[in-house]
């Protein structure tokens, strides 16, 4: 029976191009006996016949088991104009493959504005999760659009071309579309295999599928920055560049408002596909012309930028492991004497009491309090960590955090039940405040009061809220229904979504973990912005490690436990410049590396690189030290040097910042978003712009000198030899130990 169907639609399977097979089977165990088993086409090619594991995660190829051309789909039944646009109901006549499919569609198109256009398909009959994002409401459409949108009937698919130039910027005419309640497929063609965006992943700027078939995985992760896995943050939103007869033309972007577990598969027809496991279909398409105009039209929806306060615009420093108040002391002493500037000090979990949130080690770091005070009279900041995991294993009693915290019963849940679901982070087991509760961000806010009373940071630092968790699922495991086990899992490092987090079952008041894991971290940063500005009533600084599209209105960002190399040094460029799409441009590497010992070059040229971040913090595990000052004299001028440079631009920065919040303009972009006339410059992701002005072309492979022959050609002089250098350093040492600039609230002091 199965050998008939595949036969007799076997002309439905020939493909004029093997490039324009869409994906019927994306689960690991692939068969001839299961792709048939789902109507559709099996047919191995001699080409990429690859599913290798790169990084436990799968590297796609030209699909074995694709959709026959007559594949069952929707049909458009009605078409009626409303005040936003249209409304269209679409029916399928048969399930095909997924449990639950939905076969009664409402889809509204919303002509939002001339440039931005909204599509929502959804359950015509059922209310569906969706999310609980703030985006603009608008009830009427407007009459004059950069863009016509057409729609066909059977099988029902949606075009949406740039009107001055033809372009197809948006067409589902090449794939079935898939609505279950727990897979929702549908695929488009782009307008060029050329693509910026779609994180958080480690990926050079340039997604360029010319030659290449590739599947993003987005469901937030803590895991050491790598390529093809997911990571930290979920970012639905890419920019497409539009190519007519050649040339690179116009930009549009694409963002898919959606919080569930999802790929997004891209291959060289050039298509793109979303394979959602919840929620609803709600895609914007935003047409620019320029790269800047999308990314503007994009931060009308998700919200633009919080303004930093000025302080945290200078040079950070932290470390995990600085493990007692004398190690902590040691460093500002020689920061000091070595007459760095610099703004920031920062603690990390070895310094509270056995890693427990809202707490001080009163023995390892007796007189932290007054240190920090003390900084704070000399104009500095300070910084401290606070994890999302609360110990539940404290005697009753001792810990308020958490006893308060189960009288407000403010945790997350397990699956029907109103016992907190228990995980394990630093502490041992702990419990998992729920952001989304409004009692929540009471207690929140009062634990940070009572904490700022006895040590007064002056921002703080959220970490490990994807949420994180050190064992899978929960302490008692997780159940077997269909949020913990789907019927499909998107490609997600480690095969299942409880892999180092929590069970997707868990509930919070507003729905489940299953809908609102990748959100953890927005909600977490919102709750903490707001608990800072009733703490000290002023633009609060927040560092969020898990991000979501909206984000950046709370938080900064940095891009996690990155390598101390010169590839990981690398890839922070498209990090950067990937967040600054996507709304968070207070962004920045951990600079010099956070795993393993750095060595003297390579902190030399990240310090060079990292003073051109929003961001700029140094920071590392539990390695050697790598704070400035423990390096050589010569390699020191260098650091010092870059810093010098980022402190004289410190208000050029705040304007770009000022401009980000009010006007959306990032504050660094890629040189083609400027010079989009000039092909060249596609894919360069080894330079970069500050704001128009300022290009920053980074040192970033080892040439393996010393620190002499750097600070040599920094001067432009021509050392030729070592004893040379020695020589012209002596002379530039006495005037370069006499520099001390620092950053105030409000004005930059400079002194010689
Ligand atoms: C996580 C963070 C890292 C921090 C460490 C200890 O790995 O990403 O920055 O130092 O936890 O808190």
């Amino acid at each position: 029976m199965q050998f008939f169907i595949w036969f007799s639609s076997a002309q439905q399977c020939d493909q004029p191009v093997t490039t324009a097979r869409f994906d019927c089977y994306p689960e690991p165990s692939i068969s001839q006996e299961k792709c048939l088993a789902r109507n559709c086409c099996w047919n191995p090619t001699n080409q990429l016949l690859k599913t290798r594991s790169i990084n436990n995660s799968l590297e796609i190829g030209v699909p074995l088991c694709y959709y026959p051309r007559d594949f069952p789909s929707y049909k458009m039944t009605s078409n009626e104009s409303t005040a936003f646009g249209q409304r269209l109901t679409i029916v399928k006549q048969q399930s095909t493959y997924m449990p639950n499919e939905i076969l009664n569609l409402t889809v509204d198109l919303f002509y939002e504005t001339a440039q931005r256009f909204r599509l929502r398909i959804y359950d015509s009959t059922k209310e569906r999760f969706e999310v609980p994002l703030e985006v603009p409401v608008v009830k009427t459409k407007v009459n004059v659009t950069d863009y016509e949108v057409s729609v066909s009937q059977a099988p029902f698919a949606i075009l949406v071309k740039r009107k001055s130039t033809g372009v197809t910027i948006f067409d589902t005419n090449v794939a079935p579309l898939i609505y279950a309640d727990q897979f929702i497929k549908f695929s488009s063609y782009l307008s060029s295999p050329f693509l910026y965006g779609l994180g958080e992943h480690q990926q050079p700027l340039l997604i360029n599928v010319t030659n290449q078939w590739k599947r993003l995985t987005f469901w937030t992760r803590d895991t050491a920055p790598a390529q093809h896995t997911n990571l930290y943050g979920v970012h639905p939103f890419h920019i497409n560049v539009e190519i007519k007869t050649d040339m690179l033309t116009n930009f549009h972007g694409q963002f898919f408002l959606n919080s569930n577990a999802m790929d997004i598969d891209l291959q060289p027809l050039p298509a793109i596909s979303y394979t959602t496991i919840g929620g609803i279909i709600d895609l914007y398409l935003f047409t620019g012309p320029s790269a800047q105009d999308v990314i503007q039209q994009y931060w009308d929806v998700i919200g633009k930028p919080t303004m930093p306060p000025y302080w945290s615009l200078g040079f950070h420093l932290c470390r995990y492991g600085y493990n007692s108040i004398e190690n902590l002391r040691a460093v500002i002493q020689r920061m000091h004497d070595a007459e760095f500037p610099y703004d920031v000090q920062w603690t990390d979990i070895d310094a509270m009491s056995s890693s427990l949130d809202f707490t001080y080690d009163q023995n390892n770091f007796h007189g932290l309090p007054d240190l920090v005070r003390s900084l704070q009279s000399e104009g500095k900041h300070y910084v401290n960590i606070i994890d999302v995991g609360i110990s539940s294993t404290q005697p009753s009693g001792t810990y308020p955090p958490y006893d308060d915290g189960l009288k407000r019963a403010i945790f997350r849940t397990k699956f029907n039940s109103t016992e907190p679901i228990t995980g394990k982070v630093w502490p041992g087991l702990t419990v998992f405040p729920d952001f989304t509760n409004t009692s929540t961000i009471e207690w929140w806010t009062n634990n940070a009061v009572t904490f700022h009373d006895i040590i007064p940071f002056d921002g703080i630092w959220i970490d490990m809220n994807e949420p994180s968790n050190l064992i899978d699922g929960s302490y008692d495991g997780c159940t077997n229904n269909s949020l913990d086990k789907p019927p499909f899992v998107p490609n997600v490092l480690g095969k299942s979504l409880s892999s180092k987090t929590l069970c997707p079952s868990a509930q919070h008041a507003i729905s489940s973990h299953y809908n609102l894991h990748n959100m953890y971290g927005y909600f977490e940063s919102k709750a903490t912005n707001l608990a800072l500005k009733t703490i000290r009533h002023k633009r609060p600084f927040v560092l969020s490690r898990s991000s979501f599209a909206g984000s950046g209105q709370y938080a900064a960002h940095w891009t996690g436990d990155n390598d101390a190399t010169y590839e990981d040094m690398y890839f922070s460029i498209s990090d950067i410049l990937s967040f600054n799409m996507f709304g968070m441009p207070n962004v920045g590497a951990d600079i010099c590396g956070f795993r393993d010992d750095t060595n003297e070059e390579l902190c030399t040229r990240w310090m060079q690189l990292g003073a051109f971040y929003p961001f700029m913090r140094n920071h590392n595990g539990v390695q050697k030290d790598q704070d400035p000052a423990v390096f050589s004299w010569t390699a020191q001028q260098i650091m010092k040097q870059a810093l010098i440079m980022r402190y004289s631009l410190a208000p050029f920065w705040y304007t770009l910042h000022y401009r980000a919040a009010i006007a959306s303009e990032t504050l660094l972009q890629p040189l083609h978003f400027e010079f989009f006339n000039d092909n060249k410059t596609l894919g360069i992701d080894r330079q970069f712009l500050i704001g128009r002005a300022i290009l920053v072309s980074p040192n970033l492979v080892s040439v393996n000198v010393n620190a002499e022959s750097i600070f040599c050609s920094l001067l432009l002089y021509p050392c030729k030899t070592e004893t040379h250098a020695k020589r012209v350093l002596r002379r530039f040492k006495r005037a370069y130990t006499r520099l001390c600039y620092k950053i105030g609230e409000n004005s930059v002091q400079t002194r010689f």
